[in-house]
């Protein structure tokens, strides 16, 4: 792995370059001689034990992001599968703020889908858990003669492409790096490395995001979810996303599937689980019907509208919007979207001062592309 990130570096040829949780400077030590480089480790103790005079410390990287020195690479090697998600955002907001825009940040993580191989060359013990969980789990990492044990983060793949995308880096390339399953001999790869580049970060602080489902949608929900999350994360970030569950869609025009509420429940609690959605919202329509007079001053029992639409599940979800602004999006939506492209949308609506409006007007966008 960290041959593949010096090739990295060697292709990219920054003239300035922070390792940000460089441990012993394994990889930093081989490129100080040429590039001016610096360090970052929450653990100050093990920068110091690792002292190149050659290479800049930082003690504190709040005086560093404030100090405005900028840097042309910023590498971040097995930190992401250590810290927590709090953490892993904060992380990459500190990068945003260090790398200047358009250069390169490479990430490495642990290869989630070969967690589950009991022995490698360079680990033993596995993950036992689901491949879609995030959940920290223990394993014996080999050094030379000595085994040391040490906890790790499972998460899937689909976390870490959003965390980036999300914070304003896109993906350019991903590397997996070579690995034996010890017990086989077959092939596996043990690490991950992103090769990412920095665009704006685009934080839509004053939106959510709000999909809408219901029982029926059991099968679908999954796959539907996660592509709307990445491609609407595609270079901006909601503050919130939440998933609104109408659990008493009338069969009205909808005959692909039978409604299957324990079936939906256990895969939205999955993608909570792997901080896709942040929010899951049940509306039984029984009751909470004087909605209607807040907003219509009209009384009515019904929870669907005239033309079928369930005007209902919509408004209570609206109760549930921390935000000034919500983007509603129907499960069965497909998006295409450049980087960055609907958070544009997003601005030129909210000068138009309008009250609602239609961001995703695909017509629009596929002529751009
Ligand atoms: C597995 S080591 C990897 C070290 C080095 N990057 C390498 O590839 O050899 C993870 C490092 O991340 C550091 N770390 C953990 N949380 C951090 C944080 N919030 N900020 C900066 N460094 C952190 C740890 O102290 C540790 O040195």
């Amino acid at each position: 792995m960290d041959y593949k990130i010096i090739s990295l570096i060697q292709k990219y040829r920054p003239k300035t370059l922070l390792d940000y949780g460089a441990g012993k400077f394994k990889i930093i030590n081989s490129v100080s001689p040429y590039i001016k480089c610096a360090v970052f480790d929450i653990n100050q103790e093990i920068l110091k034990q690792s002292h190149n005079s050659s290479i800049k410390m930082i003690e504190n990287i709040d005086d560093l992001i404030n100090s405005k020195e900028k840097f042309e690479m910023i590498i971040c090697c097995l930190v992401l599968c250590n810290t927590n998600e709090e953490l892993n955002n904060k992380i990459l907001f500190n990068i945003s703020k260090l790398l200047i825009k358009k250069c390169h940040l490479i990430i490495s993580i642990c290869n989630p889908f070969f967690d589950d191989i009991q022995n490698t060359e360079l680990r033993i013990k596995r993950y036992e858990g689901d491949y879609s969980n995030i959940s920290l789990y223990k394993k014996n990492i080999i050094y030379g003669n000595n085994i040391k044990e040490k906890e790790d983060y499972h998460r899937p793949f689909l976390y870490y492409e959003n965390l980036l995308q999300r914070n304003g880096f896109k993906i350019i390339n991903i590397y997996d790096t070579d690995g034996v399953n010890i017990d086989n001999l077959n092939y596996i790869s043990e690490h991950f490395i992103f090769d990412v580049e920095k665009n704006n970060y685009n934080d839509m602080y004053d939106c959510s995001l709000l999909i809408k489902t219901c029982p029926k949608d059991h099968l679908i929900v999954d796959t539907c979810i996660r592509h709307i999350v990445n491609r609407l994360e595609y270079g901006q970030k909601f503050n919130e996303r939440l998933v609104i569950v109408d659990e008493e869609n009338p069969d009205i025009n909808i005959g692909y599937s039978k409604n299957d509420y324990v079936s939906l429940k256990n895969k939205l609690d999955e993608l909570k689980k792997e901080n896709i959605i942040d929010k899951i919202i049940y509306c039984n329509n029984e009751e909470g019907f004087e909605l209607y007079e807040k907003y219509f001053g009209q009384k009515s029992k019904k929870a669907n509208a005239k033309n079928g639409q369930q005007l209902f599940t919509i408004l209570k979800s609206f109760e549930s919007i921390k935000t000034k602004y919500v983007y509603q999006t129907d499960i069965d939506n497909f998006f295409r979207t450049r980087f960055g492209d609907f958070y544009k949308r997003f601005i030129k609506y909210k000068e138009s001062k309008a009250i609602t409006g239609f961001l995703s007007n695909l017509k629009e966008i596929s002529e751009e592309l």
